[in-house]
C-alpha cells in the first residue's frame, strides 16, 4: 500500500507493537503523528524513522486516561493541518490478578485508556475521514475478546468491547470510503506482561509468543484490504473458532488454567 503524502497516528507508539505500526506505516511512506507518555522513547523513534525513511514524524506525549488527551491529540492534529488518513488505537494495558483485589485506580484507568480513549478518538476521526471521504481505523483488541478470562476479567471484558464496537462501526459506514478494523493477536512478546503484573506467563503462553513486526502486518494489511476483524496467527484464529462452539463455563474454566493465577 503506497501512503505517500497521507498521515497516520499511532497510539502507544513508545513500545511492543505501537513501534512496528510506526515503523511499518513509515516504510509504506506515510507521515506519523506518535503518541504515548514516555516522551524520550518517542523521540528516539522518531528520530530513528526520520532518518530511515525521510518522513515527516511528529511527538505528541500525552497521558490517554487523561480526560481531554483525545480532544487535544485531535485538535493538535487539525490545526497543524496534518488531518489523520490512519488511525492505529494500539495503547493499552491490562491489570493481572484477581478483580478483588486489584486496585481501583489500574481498573479506572484500565477503562479510561482500553475503552473511553479509543472510543473518542475514533469518534473525534471517524466524523472528520466521514467528512472527508477517505480514512481507515484500525483497532486493537486482542484473542481475549472472544473469551471471559479469570485473573484478566475486565482486560477481556475490555477487548470485547473493542472488537464488538468496531464491528458495529464499520459496518455503520460501509457506505463511505473509511474503513473500521479490529486486531486480535494471541500473546506478543512485549513489554504487555510485565505492565500488567505477570512478570512470568506459563511455557504456553511463552511459547506461542508472537513477534510485534509480525503482528503489526496482519493488522495493517487487515485494515488496507477492507476486513472488518482479524485474529493474528493460525493456531489463535482456530481458538476463536472453537469458542464459538464451546460452552461458557468450559471456556472460563480453560482460560483460566491456561493464563494461570497471581501467586
Ligand atoms: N502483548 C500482548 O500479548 C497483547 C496481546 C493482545 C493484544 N495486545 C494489545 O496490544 C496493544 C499494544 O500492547 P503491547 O503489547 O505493545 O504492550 P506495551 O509494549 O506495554 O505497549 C503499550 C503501549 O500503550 C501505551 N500506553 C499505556 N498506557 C497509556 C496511557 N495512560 N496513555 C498513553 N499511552 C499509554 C504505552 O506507552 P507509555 O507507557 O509510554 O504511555 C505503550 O506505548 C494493547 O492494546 C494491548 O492490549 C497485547
Amino acid at each position: 500500500m503506497d501512503m505517500k503524502g497521507k498521515t497516520a497516528l499511532v497510539t502507544g507508539a513508545s513500545s511492543g507493537l505501537g513501534v512496528e505500526f510506526a515503523r511499518q506505516l513509515a516504510a509504506m511512506g506515510a507521515n506519523l503523528v506518535i503518541t504515548a507518555r514516555r516522551a524520550d522513547r518517542l523521540e528516539s523513534l522518531a528520530a530513528e524513522i526520520r532518518e530511515k525513511r525521510g518522513v515527516k514524524v511528529t511527538v505528541l506525549a500525552l497521558d490517554l486516561s487523561q480526560p481531554d488527551a483525545a480532544q487535544e491529540i485531535f485538535d493538535k492534529t487539525e490545526a497543524a493541518g496534518t488531518p489523520i488518513d490512519v488511525l492505529v488505537n494500539n495503547a493499552g494495558f491490562a491489570c493481572f490478578g484477581p478483580f478483588v483485589e486489584t486496585p481501583w485506580e489500574c481498573l479506572r484507568t484500565l477503562i479510561e485508556v482500553d475503552i473511553r480513549a479509543l472510543t473518542e478518538l475514533a469518534h473525534l476521526f471517524s466524523r472528520a475521514m466521514v467528512a472527508r471521504d477517505r480514512g481507515w481505523i484500525l483497532n486493537v483488541a486482542s484473542l481475549v475478546a472472544y473469551m471471559p478470562i479469570p485473573s484478566y476479567a475486565a482486560y477481556s471484558a475490555a477487548k470485547s468491547y473493542v472488537r464488538n464496537f468496531t464491528e458495529a462501526l464499520a459496518h455503520e459506514l460501509r457506505d463511505t470510503k473509511v474503513r473500521v478494523c479490529s486486531l486480535c493477536p494471541g500473546g506478543i512478546a512485549t513489554e504487555f506482561w510485565e505492565v500488567a503484573g505477570q512478570n512470568n506467563p506459563n511455557v504456553l503462553i511463552r511459547a506461542t509468543m508472537a513477534s510485534p513486526d509480525r503482528v503489526a502486518r496482519t493488522g495493517l494489511r487487515a485494515v488496507f484490504g477492507w476486513r472488518r476483524n482479524v485474529v493474528a496467527g493460525l493456531l489463535n484464529a482456530l481458538i476463536a473458532w472453537l469458542t464459538r462452539i464451546s460452552p461458557r463455563r468450559f471456556l472460563v474454566r480453560i482460560a483460566g488454567l491456561v493464563v494461570g493465577r497471581k501467586s
